[in-house]
């Protein structure tokens, strides 16, 4: 084992067992880029408190750099035994730099520095996951527009319930997504603070110009309390339950589509790039890409909560516990962006058959609220509407009649209040659909205004 960032205080080594079970270097070497960028702007910052020279800064950052180009290879890591990754950046520092590079710790703690190697990491994973997330929007917007009048039935306790148009069931996850991206961004404001500064717990000895140090690293404000920066994850949780949000949505729609590609449904067409067959069943042809993302929520879900349950109880300020942060936080934006990016693949080449959902429309009575709707426009009370309405369904169901096969003369037979009007309502579910027209509903205009207006807002989320 390397030697540590500390030793004076110890008489005897650590015991090999307890080396290896606290190393975290093999997964958080993932923090490598940016602990260096972190470091470079403290010995800037140790510079303008007079504790580095300008020849011993630039050393110092130069150095640096070099590590970062030599850590390109991933056989840099190969056999060491540090603590970390900022035991390990460190010790390359003194193999580089000598000497000078004893000074890099000067009022600073691992603690903030850990703090702030995850805030500069998660600032650039939540970009990421926003690109994403608005990647797989615009694939649905794209899908949308593909077919703009394609009907389809609306469920509800996955019975079809009223019949809807496609953009409008798109437009219901673009809804959800975009407000994934709204908590992603206030997730990313809480995560863009620098810590700093911090110490160890109760702020740093040396009059550093915090102000001058978050500019250097594009950080948009300070943190205001050392012990809180210490003791604090909220950011780091923020993300990983606006990530879990992400998730839980792409499983919704990953269900969704697997059973609307399935023989059951037949209405869309997975395209054979996202799906895998079967070493038995010559004839399979299966969604593995949505089961897939709807499967790996599991380890998402449960990473969050290790991590949430983790911090439960830990008294203030840093505790070790607090290293098990790392691997579930990776482990969420990983899984997350990847998931949004197989999504948005699924979603640019999947093919709708529309006739297959309009036909499901026709043989169900996805227009009975239409009709009981119709009766109350006509002045009956909705209950009684509503009675009507269910005869005329039971009645049909009993002889095998969709609604469309209802004549003008049976209807008017069957119960005087059917004007020949109903006739309309009934051949065709996209009569009732017109009377949809608040804002929100599934009106034509109203989905054709949506629509417009989702592409507009896509552009300033
Ligand atoms: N590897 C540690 C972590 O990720 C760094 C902080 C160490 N601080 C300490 N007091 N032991 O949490």
């Amino acid at each position: 084992m390397q030697e540590k960032l500390y030793g004076g205080r110890f008489e005897g080594g650590q015991d090999k067992f307890f080396e290896k079970f606290s190393e975290s270097l093999h997964f958080d070497k993932r923090l490598f880029d940016v602990d260096i960028t972190g470091s470079q702007a403290f010995a800037r910052a140790l510079e303008s408190v007079g504790i580095l020279s300008a020849e011993e800064r630039a050393t110092i950052v130069a150095s640096f750099e070099a590590i970062r180009e030599e850590g390109q290879d991933a056989a840099y890591f190969a056999g060491a035994t540090d603590e970390d990754v900022h035991s390990f950046v460190i010790r390359k520092l003194k193999e580089k730099a000598g000497a000078v590079a004893d000074k890099i710790h000067t009022g600073r703690s691992r603690n903030e520095q850990v703090s702030l190697d995850t805030r500069l990491w998660l600032r650039a994973s939540i970009e990421s996951t926003i690109e994403a997330t608005l990647g797989l929007m615009r694939a649905l917007l794209v899908l949308a527009q593909k077919y703009p009048q394609a009907v389809v039935p609306g469920y509800t306790h996955l019975r079809r319930a009223q019949a809807v148009l496609w953009p409008h069931y798109l437009l219901a996850y673009f809804e959800m997504f975009a407000r994934d991206v709204e908590r992603l961004r206030q997730a990313h404001a809480r995560t863009n603070v620098l810590p700093l500064g911090s110490g160890a717990l109760a702020g740093s000895a040396f009059p550093f110009d915090r102000e001058a140090i978050a500019k250097d690293l594009q950080f948009a404000s300070i943190t205001r309390n050392s012990m809180d920066v210490s003791a604090d994850r909220d950011f780091a949780l923020d993300y990983m339950h606006a990530a879990n949000l992400v998730m839980l949505h792409l499983s919704r729609l990953s269900e969704d589509w697997i059973l609307y590609s399935s023989e059951e449904f037949g209405w869309l067409e997975l395209s054979d790039g996202v799906t895998s067959g079967s070493s038995l069943m010559p004839q399979k042809k299966n969604p593995d890409s949505l089961e897939l993302i709807r499967g790996k929520c599991g380890r998402v879900f449960g990473a969050y909560s290790a991590l949430f349950v983790t911090m439960k109880g830990l008294p203030l300020t840093y505790n070790r516990d607090m290293q098990e942060d790392k691997e579930p936080l990776f482990e969420v934006a990983e899984q997350t962006i990847g998931c949004l990016q197989m999504a948005a693949i699924v979603a640019q080449q999947v093919v709708l058959r529309p006739e297959i959902p309009e036909k499901a429309c026709a043989e169900s009575w996805v227009v009975a609220t239409d009709i009981a709707e119709a009766l109350s426009r006509a002045g009956l009370p909705f209950h009684q509407s509503h009675q009507v309405a269910g005869r005329l369904v039971l009645h049909g169901i009993k002889t095998g009649k969709n609604p469309a096969e209802f004549t003008a003369a049976e209807l008017q037979a069957f119960d005087a209040r059917f004007t020949p009007d109903f006739v309309d309502v009934l051949r065709d579910p996209r009569h009732g659909m017109q009377t949809r027209a608040v804002p929100g509903g599934t009106a034509p205009a109203s989905v054709a205004k949506a629509l417009r207006e989702a592409l507009e807002r896509i552009e300033s989320l």
